[in-house]
């Protein structure tokens, strides 16, 4: 029997992971310099406040509504302000499958939507799955890093249907600009392209520039339609309570949003006990974030101590986000370069081009990382590079 087309050829994992689990079953003991899995990563959880919110009497009742219950739309609106109304909401299991759904609204097979890269490399078969493409736009680093706009109105062709940015960016921290977001949505209005953005990292400021975007609800009336996607994975640190969400902006939302009830009401994918905990989980959130930040600030700062011996590495800006992007001389490619890593010094590091850094030279490291850990990988690893 034939499989879809739209699958991978083959399921192997990539040369990194197949060291990694062959380390592993040998016993080694790995410095993971790539933790992005926050219940992992020795955070403190209010415990019994999740559990108790996760097990109270609307675990027993099944009210479904497709765009989720009124409830938890209400307090994620309150958590995002700039006037977001509960109705402007659509609850999902998880940002990847509000991916799904709104690839699902916008395109047909052979559509494709404009991804600026680097950026988060599900995105490429998140897209395929729905029958789309997703066709790479890089953006470029001169100080900060910059949207091609030019390059994305080039690449924007007659099956175009939508520009996919995620602000603040994975891995490498951009916030949009306010001058880009003016630019990016006047090429989606003028194009009749939609505009998606990830905002998951939004709470995530580090080093970010006065002129940020800090979110795309900042404009109330953008003259493209806008959809923005966030979720409990990183807004409250919880990734395994699963709820996502789409907020819907800009001309013709109301009809955007009954379509995908419609397409949600096929699913109905988010269960009863997580809506009803969604209000307490997201008042629970500042408090887990607080640890978040301190962390992120902590490794961020122990990098640069580790930096100042040595003169050949650097870092760039962390404008915002979980991930740090290391430079180092281009001695190798960065894909050989984590294995050299892996097998001689046992920790584990990201090649920028698993996100689609251009050329060689680029480590992605996860801020998130456990201090000590994080310590200890960079006074293995920096004498290697
Ligand atoms: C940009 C971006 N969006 C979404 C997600 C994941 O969100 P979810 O768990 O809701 O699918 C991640 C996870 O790393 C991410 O980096």
């Amino acid at each position: 029997m034939r499989l879809s087309s739209r699958l991978p050829q083959g399921f192997e994992p990539n040369a990194l992971s197949a060291a990694l689990a062959r380390l592993r079953a040998e016993g080694r003991d790995i410095l993971d310099l790539t933790a992005s899995n926050p219940t992992r990563c020795g955070f403190r959880y209010p415990e019994a406040e999740i559990r108790a919110a996760l097990s109270g009497p609307a675990v027993l009742a099944y009210d479904p509504d497709p765009q989720g219950s009124r409830a938890a739309r209400e307090a994620i609106a309150a958590h995002h302000g700039c006037g977001l109304r509960p109705e402007d909401l659509l609850l999902t299991a998880s940002t990847s499958e509000g991916y799904g759904l709104l690839f699902k609204l916008l395109g047909d097979p052979g559509d494709e939507v404009l991804v600026p890269s680097p950026s988060y490399p599900l995105f490429d078969w998140l897209a395929r799955l729905e029958g789309l493409t997703a066709r790479a736009v890089p953006s470029y680093f001169h100080d900060r890093w910059h949207l091609d706009l030019g390059a994305l109105e080039a690449a924007a062709g007659p099956r175009t249907r939508a520009i996919v940015v995620v602000n603040p960016n994975n891995p490498t921290g951009h916030f949009l600009s306010k001058t880009e977001w003016a630019g990016l949505t006047d090429l989606c209005a003028r194009r009749g392209l939609a505009l998606l953005v990830d905002e998951v990292f939004a709470d995530y400021a580090l080093e970010a520039p006065a002129d940020r975007l800090p979110t795309a609800l900042a404009d109330a009336s953008p003259p493209c339609p806008v959809f923005l996607l966030s979720g409990l994975s990183k807004v409250a640190a919880l990734p395994q309570v699963k709820l996502g969400w789409i907020a819907v902006r800009g001309p013709g939302a109301a009809g955007h949003l009954e379509a995908l009830a419609f397409l949600a009401d096929q699913y109905l994918s988010v269960s009863a006990p997580v809506q009803a905990a969604a209000s307490t989980l997201l008042a629970l959130a500042p408090a887990i974030r607080q640890q978040v930040q301190a962390r992120l600030r902590i490794n961020l700062a122990a990098l640069d101590a580790a930096l100042a011996h040595h003169l050949h590495l650097t870092r760039l800006p962390v404008e915002g986000g979980w991930s740090v992007l290391l430079r180092r001389p281009a001695v190798d490619a960065d894909e050989a370069c984590t294995l050299r890593l892996l097998e001689e010094t046992a920790t584990l590091a990201h090649p920028g081009s698993f996100f689609d850094l251009p050329g060689d030279g680029h480590l992605v490291l996860s801020l998130l990382t456990p201090e000590q850990t994080f310590h200890d990988g960079l006074l293995r690893i920096f004498p290697c590079l």
